[in-house]
């Protein structure tokens, strides 16, 4: 019986946890009612960087003109996370061997297109992302990104 209520104990903090940790989590709704993902200041991303936002499931990409993008981070051949490979300076899917560009286009099949994106805004000089729609292309083009 004791044990019965440890258990219980733990799901209740763990409960908890969860329900204090949502308060802290950096989102805000605009005024659209956007679900936004706050990445942080402009000057915080250097141009042509990478940087992993884990708990958002994307990839901010500062390209080198000082435009942004946001990738999702599964390969779009069956779903595998796909880390960022900074000496290669691509990404490369650890699963079937996939690799994409910076923009995330496809360098090496068998990915069938790029990976995915999120809209970005920068609003204030800071960068927030809209992780509330993946959106899917066929092409990397110029109205993905967002000027700073
Ligand atoms: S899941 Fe990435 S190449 Fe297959």
């Amino acid at each position: 019986m004791v044990q019965v209520s440890a258990v219980l104990g733990c799901v209740a903090c763990a409960e908890a946890v969860w329900v204090a940790a949502s308060f802290v989590r950096p989102r805000h709704h605009d005024a659209e009612g956007a679900d936004l993902f706050v990445a942080g200041p402009v000057d915080r991303f250097e141009p042509n960087s990478v940087t992993a936002f884990p708990s958002g499931r994307f990839y901010l990409v500062r390209l080198t003109d000082g435009a942004f993008l946001a990738l999702h981070r599964e390969c779009t051949h069956l779903g595998c996370t796909v880390p960022w490979d900074a000496a290669q300076g691509r990404f490369a899917c650890p699963c079937h061997a996939s690799s994409f560009d910076i923009t995330g286009q496809v360098i090496s099949p068998p990915a069938p297109r790029p990976l995915d994106y999120y809209v970005v805004r920068v609003e204030n000089g800071v960068v927030k992302v809209d992780t509330r729609r993946r959106l899917s292309r066929s092409a990397f083009d110029a109205s993905q990104v967002t000027g700073a």
